[in-house]
């Protein structure tokens, strides 16, 4: 039977199964109509432009970041009033999903919790941890480095990216077979299996609250009772839960994102084997492969505004109350900003604009950490294992690989990624 190709405008892109194995082609369908497109389904703008994304991550006055994490679902717990529902915000802030994570909140707010964050994230702190990531990549591989196969993703990326963050947060050593443990056995549940609100990293929530409230009591000196006993730079003092809160973001934001991007990276390897051999030959080819791989394939697919002040983009007028759905995985493919978008070409000009970590007041604080965990992965990975390739009993035969996508319409990457390879000798 001849394909029969999908008609775009009838995909509902927050739900639709549709878009999430090849999200590409409904991009460039969206972007053909205008770069800033308006969908009254869920009363959202699809941003595809990488011009007008930057524009919306660079305006805080016209845009709240109260819905970047979940975008139009659910829907806002009122009806926008008016050319500036400022107000209404303030008076129904809380009851918005995720209210009081970094991420979702606005100035003074968010500048105040933002700049206590930021320290964790020096560059003398991410020097300090860097010989530990390569020892966590080691400890990890050890134990998978003699079989031939790897799931790259449960077996490696996700582990060692939650072990960098309990390191960087100083989780005590005698904790962190308990959280390697954790990281490996929860269970993951699929979209239809998974109850309302369900957390999947609730555990973390009573081991961190544990180390606030001793911490607090008794302060030592180590990362965890600098943030116990926060003070912020506008003199406030985050409450139990909101220390607790700081802590667990990090794993939310960092652990997932930057486990499939190893894995997409990964893949681009096992699937192409000159490009394999060529960064196996020259390391220092890995960052241009890893800005490449986020641009191409980053792991964060949208991100989200809320128009707080009726205002206009890309000539589109864009009422106060319209969701904003910023498409990092089109912005970063728009040809008015990169050269044959949708080739994967290593080496490819700026690539470092891209927009994978977003931009301005919100870009990401573990970017680097990011960068850093990732290189030294795959330094570490190739050092081990020859002649990468991807498993046939798993994923099928190169001309029909069965890759399973992350479900839903925030992360990009797949689920399992089975690796064959010639164990090497460390
Ligand atoms: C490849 C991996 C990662 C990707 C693609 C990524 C992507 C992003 C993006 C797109 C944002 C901006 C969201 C917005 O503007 O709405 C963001 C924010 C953030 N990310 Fe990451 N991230 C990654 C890894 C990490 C890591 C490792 C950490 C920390 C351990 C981290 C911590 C944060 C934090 C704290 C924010 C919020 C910043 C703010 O709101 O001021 N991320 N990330």
């Amino acid at each position: 039977m001849a394909n029969i190709p999908p008609d775009y405008d009838s995909l509902d892109f927050f739900s639709d199964p549709g878009v999430i194995d090849d999200p590409y082609p409904y991009y460039q369908h969206i972007r053909g109509k205008h770069p800033v497109h308006l969908q009254d389904r869920h009363n959202v703008a699809l941003v595809t432009g990488f011009q007008e994304g930057v524009a919306v991550y660079g305006d805080q006055e016209h845009y709240s970041s109260v819905t970047a994490v979940n975008g139009p679902i659910p829907p806002l717990p009122f009806e926008a009033k008016g050319d500036d529902i400022g107000d209404q915000l303030t008076a129904h802030r809380a009851h918005l999903p995720m209210a009081g994570l970094l991420v979702t909140l606005d100035n003074p707010e968010h500048h105040a919790l933002r700049a206590f964050v930021a320290q964790l994230f020096t560059p003398g702190r991410l020097r300090h941890i860097e010989p530990r990531l390569q020892a966590i990549a080691d400890h990890l591989i050890n134990e998978f480095a003699e079989t031939g196969e790897v799931e790259v993703v449960r077996e490696f990326g996700v582990p060692f990216a939650g072990l960098v963050i309990a390191d960087l947060l100083g989780v005590p050593e005698a904790d962190r077979a308990w959280f390697r443990e954790m990281f490996s056995t929860r269970p993951r549940l699929d979209q239809a299996e998974k109850p309302e609100n369900y957390n999947p990293l609730a555990f973390l929530d009573d081991k961190f609250t544990e180390y606030m409230v001793e911490r607090r009591a008794t302060p030592r000196g180590d990362v965890l009772s600098e943030i116990a006993n926060a003070v912020l730079a506008d003199g406030s003092k985050p409450t139990l839960a909101q220390v607790v809160s700081i802590a667990t973001f990090l794993f939310g934001a960092g652990q997932e994102t930057t486990a499939k991007l190893l894995s997409s990276a990964m893949l681009m390897l096992a699937e192409q084997t000159e490009l394999q051999a060529r960064v196996r030959a020259d390391r220092s080819l890995i960052p241009d492969l890893i800005e490449e791989t986020l641009r191409f394939e980053g792991p964060v697919k949208t991100s989200s505004r809320l128009v707080c002040k009726t205002t206009e983009l890309g000539g589109v007028t864009l009422a106060a109350g319209t969701h904003v759905a910023l498409l990092s995985g089109a912005m970063n493919r728009d040809p008015a900003k990169f050269e044959a978008p949708d080739e994967f070409r290593l080496g490819r000009p700026r690539v470092r604009e891209h927009l994978a970590f977003g931009r301005g007041a919100h870009t990401c604080l573990g970017a680097q950490l990011a960068r850093s965990e990732v290189r030294i992965s795959i330094d570490c990975l190739l050092d081990r294992m020859a002649n990468i390739t991807i498993s046939e009993a798993r994923h099928g035969p190169a001309a029909a690989r069965n890759f399973r996508q992350e479900p839903g319409y925030v992360l990009r990457g797949v689920r399992r990624l089975n690796l064959c390879f010639t164990p090497l000798v460390a």
